[in-house]
């Protein structure tokens, strides 16, 4: 992908969209730890309190571009800084190739913004080739992540289960084919 997205998300606001580095695995590391409670539980479906190194190896080192895409939407201070806004990441399943899951996470004062919302836009253009569809689970009755997923495609959603919904969502369009013809910001 172009090393800079720009979007605009829902309120006007806007970024751009980069790929994950290895470089910012330290910042990775510091603003998991500024993220509630409530949004780290969301994101692993358990109580993480930070990120390990073996989470921290997965999580950034094996982000190779091809069968797992990480991209952060940033948007730049009145000051010039860049402020990190969310992540979010496609990893193919090795035993179903044309399926992988997501994986979206969003600082608690831009819930709600329309960061989830751009970010997978473009990560679903940069999705790994042949993926046809995303089959994930997040914490039962979690509303946000639920309307992010149904944005994709046909979703098929499972009843909650053990605090957990599983779902299931066939793409609508062709990986990276789409990828000239659209941009996000319009
Ligand atoms: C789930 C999450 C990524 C959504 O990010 P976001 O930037 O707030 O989402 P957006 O503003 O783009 O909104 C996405 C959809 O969710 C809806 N939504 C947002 N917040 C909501 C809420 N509190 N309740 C119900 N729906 C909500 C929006 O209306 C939108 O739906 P629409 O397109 O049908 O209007 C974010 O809440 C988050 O980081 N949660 C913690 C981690 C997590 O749950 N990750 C997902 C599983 S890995």
């Amino acid at each position: 992908m172009d090393d800079l997205t720009p979007v605009r998300l829902r309120d006007g606001t806007e970024g751009f969209v980069v790929p994950l580095l290895r470089a910012n695995r330290e910042a990775l590391r510091r603003e998991y730890e500024h993220l509630s409670a409530e949004t780290r539980f969301d994101r692993f479906l358990a109580a993480v309190p930070e990120l390990t190194e073996t989470m921290l190896d997965h999580l950034v080192d094996e982000v190779d571009g091809t069968d797992h895409v990480a991209l952060v939407l940033l948007v730049i201070t009145a000051d010039g800084t860049e402020l990190p806004l969310g992540l979010a990441r496609i990893i193919r399943y090795p035993d179903d190739p044309s399926a992988a899951d997501v994986a979206v996470t969003v600082v608690d004062d831009w819930h709600g913004r329309g960061v989830a919302t751009a970010l997978l836009q473009v990560l679903m253009l940069h999705r790994p080739q042949g993926v046809e569809r995303i089959k994930t689970v997040v914490s039962a009755g979690n509303l946000a992540s639920l309307a992010m997923l149904r944005r994709l495609g046909d979703a098929r959603v499972g009843e909650p289960e053990a605090g957990v919904q599983r779902v299931v969502v066939e793409l609508e369009c062709s990986p990276r084919s789409s990828e000239a013809a659209t941009h996000p910001v319009s």
